[in-house]
């Protein structure tokens, strides 16, 4: 348990929706291999071998919130870690995205999944988060985070990224028992994982939600949103947290029934109707393309006049792309939208 006292207290204030002197960013990915010093650190270690290695972990880290001077830091490591230690044998293959040898194929799958605790299994995120807290030293606040039931399921069952979500979405419709056991037991799990990483040291929590727009409304309310609503309260108290997904225009009104501070959203949507759907009791993060990091500087200006105005300076709103910094991203337009989003939201 680390219990600096932390400086820079401008993003949680942000995620309670208290007033800040301006508006707090910090980015998805924003440790990745758009920078030359992770790509270097890659070029040596494999990337579950980073995430495994508390030292390296923490460095890249801290890394980023040097180099960005972002608000926040959020801890290096994968939403797919605790897939394996359930078991399904996960693998990063050069230029395939994550693989999962062992997928969830049946009922029998599902029933067999280990009970396991994270604070043993996934031992080493907690170290990597104790460490980072000592080298932040209360400079800013650091973020823990976990995927979502839906979006791991879809990992668990399609044995890596989908397009359609086919076995993932006939299990569901197929097997309803066996997809309500398979959320029981990953909101179980995540509880006790995000709670981890709370005493661990992290401030906030990010539940990354990235596929679940690829469910209707009437799905989403029936398969997950009971689910989400159990995580989400399991956790209340603990740290504010942020639920996050992309394409979810039609979801957010639904997503907004669980007890989150703060919905994150993609950029397919204009920040202040998502959050009008939201509700204003809520807070939003977001929601740049990160595609406009591609951009000259102007069009980064532009863009981001944009979405401040439309937050139009209420308490409440994280600056933040609408998914992950691309790797092939130029490193000084992501400094420069951080310079940026604090200059123009100073009050
Ligand atoms: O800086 C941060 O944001 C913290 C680190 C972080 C990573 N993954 C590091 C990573 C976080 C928060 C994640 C979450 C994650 N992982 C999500 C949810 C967010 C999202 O992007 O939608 C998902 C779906 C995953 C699963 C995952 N991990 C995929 C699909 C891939 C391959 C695609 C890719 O970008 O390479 C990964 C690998 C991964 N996770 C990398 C990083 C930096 C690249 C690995 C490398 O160095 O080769």
């Amino acid at each position: 348990m680390v219990s600096t006292q932390i400086k820079n207290t401008e993003f949680i204030k942000c995620l309670k929706k208290q007033p800040t002197s301006y508006t707090p960013v910090w980015l998805m990915r924003q440790a990745g291999r758009y920078q030359s010093e992770y790509r270097e650190i890659r070029s040596k270690v494999g990337f579950l071998e980073l995430c495994k290695t508390p030292e390296l972990a923490s460095e890249v880290t801290v890394r980023a919130v040097e180099q960005l001077g972002v608000d926040a830091a959020i801890i290096f490591a994968d939403i797919l870690l605790p897939l394996e230690s359930m078991g399904l044998g996960l693998r990063f293959a050069q230029g395939d995205g994550p693989v999962l040898d062992n997928p969830i194929v049946n009922v029998a799958d599902v029933e067999a999944l280990p009970d396991f605790d994270p604070k043993d299994d996934l031992a080493y995120v907690m170290l990597a988060i104790e460490k980072t807290c000592k080298e932040l030293d209360g400079k800013v606040p650091l973020i823990g985070f976990a995927g979502a039931p839906f979006t791991l399921a879809s990992y668990a069952i399609e044995g890596g990224g989908s397009r359609n979500y086919e076995k993932t979405k006939s299990l569901m419709y197929r097997e309803p028992a066996a997809w309500d056991l398979l959320m029981r037991k990953l909101v179980k799990m995540t509880i006790k994982y995000l709670q981890a990483q709370v005493d661990a040291g992290a401030s906030a929590i990010q539940i990354f939600d990235s596929w679940v727009g690829a469910l209707s409304p009437r799905d989403y309310a029936h398969y997950v949103l009971p689910h989400m609503q159990d995580l989400i309260s399991g956790l209340k108290g603990r740290a504010p947290i942020i639920y996050f997904g992309t394409m979810t225009n039609g979801l957010l009104s639904l997503m907004a029934k669980t007890d989150a501070d703060v919905l994150g959203v993609d950029w397919r949507i204009d920040l202040d109707y998502a959050w009008d759907l939201i509700g204003h009791d809520k807070g939003i993060q977001g929601n740049l393309d990160p595609l406009v990091l591609f951009a000259g500087k102007e069009e980064i200006e532009k863009q981001t006049r944009v979405i401040l105005d439309q937050a139009a300076g209420r308490p409440g709103h994280v600056f933040n792309l609408g998914h992950g910094v691309l790797p092939a991203t130029p490193v000084e337009n992501v400094k420069y939208l951080v310079e940026l989003v604090h200059e123009l939201s100073k009050k």
